[in-house]
């Protein structure tokens, strides 16, 4: 057979199995059998060089003659290919069914409760203060009538940052730096990040805290009472009891524990017949610290004698555990998201 009937014939034969083919390997087969490299067409061609002069043109023209046609029909029968496999899918959509409803991202439960507790107190009069987590020993323990060897430091395990400057182990040195930028009356709430050389089963290196502190004329122990009282019903419901406890903070003179009625047995210790679980049987909960406003930190920052101020400053993670029952406190930090995407 001459050389051009066999290109002939190779184009025939390629659409028979173009024909034949029904699917995208099927095609990727045929054109590596007969358009690859080293595929049918190609050997033709290669010969070539080794024929009679005259016969190379007629040969060589009949192969790109060839080879066109075999491109031309290849892309058809993609173009078929491709619109069976869109008419197979279409034949499957089924526009009726309900959309699959995107992923949301949720807050976090921190971040929760610090807006839950700033809107109470926005609605009580207060606005909200912030202040660096970098902060400087001045503010962080000395303004707020800690000097260097005052004994109250060591309840605070610090990590410092050089001599005089640390992570705020606190919220309060926002106290001072808002009251030495503001004239009375004030009242702030302060949410944010402290941090603490602490790390066990109830403790992590960083935790969050609201501070909160009215200052202005004839602020009385009875305000904040009140002012507390108010928030932890909204937190907590509209039966909840508050009881103060003696307490010491070098800033606050005098200074308070406040514990709430517990909310799992309300208050009565025991619940379904066990010892309650969140209060252990005493009825009481633990829920912040606070006190009137030391005299020595108003002369810290300037203010007047006839000022008077309460403080309190709450952990927000104890908080965020009361309110919905977490029970381990390393969660909130562990990012997974099968516990952040409850809340
Ligand atoms: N700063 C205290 C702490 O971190 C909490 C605190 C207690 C803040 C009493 C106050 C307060 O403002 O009056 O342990």
């Amino acid at each position: 057979m001459d050389h051009v009937t066999h290109l002939e014939s190779l184009a025939h034969e390629l659409e028979d199995g173009l024909n034949q083919a029904s699917s995208f390997e099927d095609l990727e087969q045929l054109r590596i059998t007969y358009l690859g490299r080293k595929g049918r067409l190609a050997q033709i061609l290669d010969t070539l060089p080794s024929l009679p002069k005259e016969e190379r043109p007629i040969v060589g023209q009949k192969g790109n003659e060839v080879k066109n046609r075999c491109n031309e029909l290849f892309a058809q029968k993609m173009q078929q290919l491709v619109q069976a496999k869109e008419a197979a899918e279409l034949a499957h959509f089924d526009a009726s069914i309900p959309g699959r409803t995107p992923w949301r991202g949720s807050l976090h439960p921190d971040t929760l409760v610090m807006e839950e507790i700033c809107s109470i107190f926005a609605k009580l009069g207060f606005r909200v203060a912030q202040g660096p987590e970098v902060e400087i020993d001045h503010y962080n323990f000395e303004s707020l009538n800690m000097p260097p060897d005052h004994p109250a430091r060591d309840m605070q395990d610090t990590l410092y940052i050089t001599d005089s400057i640390l992570l705020r182990t606190h919220t309060s040195p926002v106290q001072v730096r808002t009251m030495l930028a503001t004239k009375p009356p004030l009242a702030i709430v302060v949410p944010g990040k402290v941090y603490r050389r602490d790390s066990d089963l109830t403790h992590t290196p960083m935790f969050h805290q609201i501070e909160g502190l009215m200052v202005g004329h004839d602020i009385s122990m009875a305000h904040l009472r009140g002012i507390l009282t108010a928030f932890v019903q909204a937190v907590f419901g509209a039966q909840t009891r508050v009881r103060f406890r003696q307490s010491f903070f070098p800033f606050t003179e005098p200074s308070a524990e406040v514990d709430i009625s517990c909310f799992l047995c309300g208050g009565k210790g025991h619940a379904h017949g066990d010892v309650c679980r969140v209060c252990k049987g005493t009825g009481w909960v633990e829920i912040l610290g606070c006190g009137m406003v030391d005299p020595a930190v108003f002369a810290c920052v300037g203010y007047p004698e006839d000022v008077s101020g309460f403080a309190f400053g709450l952990g927000v993670e104890r908080i965020a555990m009361l309110k919905y029952g977490i029970r381990d406190l390393r969660m909130f930090f562990e990012n997974d998201l099968r516990f952040l995407s409850q809340f």
